[in-house]
């Protein structure tokens, strides 16, 4: 009996919030931190509006791999980032540069292609890169051919800033900057490198383009009408 009942307590811990939830979840179940996975986020789907996205940053790829670390007692192995949620929801129905459309159960969902590639049909099976990256045909260890972005191993010496992707030099063309901003940037020729700046900033700056646009239009089609009347 008293057996029953320590397992019972132990089911009814508390489940652990994940330190950066995704967001736009279709549920909560797997929105929390789990032994061993770290944050899984929105695996069961997103709300209307939104499409379940991999979140390639969940994968630690750099550092001390084999170690593990604990977030609030839950242990979690070095390869996964307990800050960053296995599955996002980004809003859209299509998936991002560097993502393809696949099924997650029988959930749609977008899948990562790997580094440094821009559009592919499967992971590892890359049909554009990213600049600094070149298309490389390769066989796996498991004897599967893969087509992989390689990158040149130069980082650029001005790491654009809200970039998505590292940038690295391109043995044609140079440190081209940034193709792909994060979500509220844009690309902006700077003028040696293209950088990322702040979208809401520039499309007000177009938007007050376009009423000056407007306004001038609206001069012009009056002084036509007026000189039109005043001719008859
Ligand atoms: C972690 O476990 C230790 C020892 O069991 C306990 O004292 C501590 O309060 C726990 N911390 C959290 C955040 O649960
Ligand atoms: C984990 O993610 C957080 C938030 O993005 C980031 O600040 C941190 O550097 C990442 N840690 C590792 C080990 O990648």
């Amino acid at each position: 009996m008293d057996l029953v009942l320590i397992s019972f307590s132990h089911i009814l811990v508390a489940p652990v919030a994940c330190p950066r939830p995704a967001t736009n979840c279709l549920q909560e179940t797997f929105n929390r931190v789990f032994e061993h996975l770290g944050c899984l986020g929105c695996q069961s789907g997103c709300r209307t509006g939104y499409i379940m996205t991999a979140n390639p940053k969940y994968h630690v790829t750099e550092g001390d791999l084999l170690g593990f670390y604990d977030y609030q007692n839950i242990t979690i192995p070095n390869t996964r980032n307990v800050s960053e949620p296995e599955w996002l929801c980004l809003p859209g129905n299509t998936c991002p540069w560097g993502f393809f459309a696949s099924k997650i159960d029988v959930t749609d969902a977008c899948s990562y292609c790997g580094e440094g590639c821009r559009s592919c049909q499967s992971y590892d099976n890359c049909d554009h890169c990213v600049m600094g990256y070149k298309l490389t045909r390769t066989k796996l260890p498991n004897g599967r051919e893969a087509s992989l972005c390689i990158s040149s191993g130069v980082e650029c010496p001005n790491t654009p800033d809200n970039c998505q992707h590292k940038t690295y030099v391109s043995q044609i063309v140079g440190c081209q900057g940034c193709m792909f901003c994060e979500d509220g940037y844009l690309p902006t020729y700077n003028p040696s490198i293209t950088c990322c700046s702040s979208s809401s900033s520039s499309s007000s700056s177009s938007s007050s383009r376009q009423v000056v646009v407007v306004v001038i239009v609206v001069v012009v089609v009056v002084v036509v009408v007026v000189v039109v009347v005043v001719d008859k």
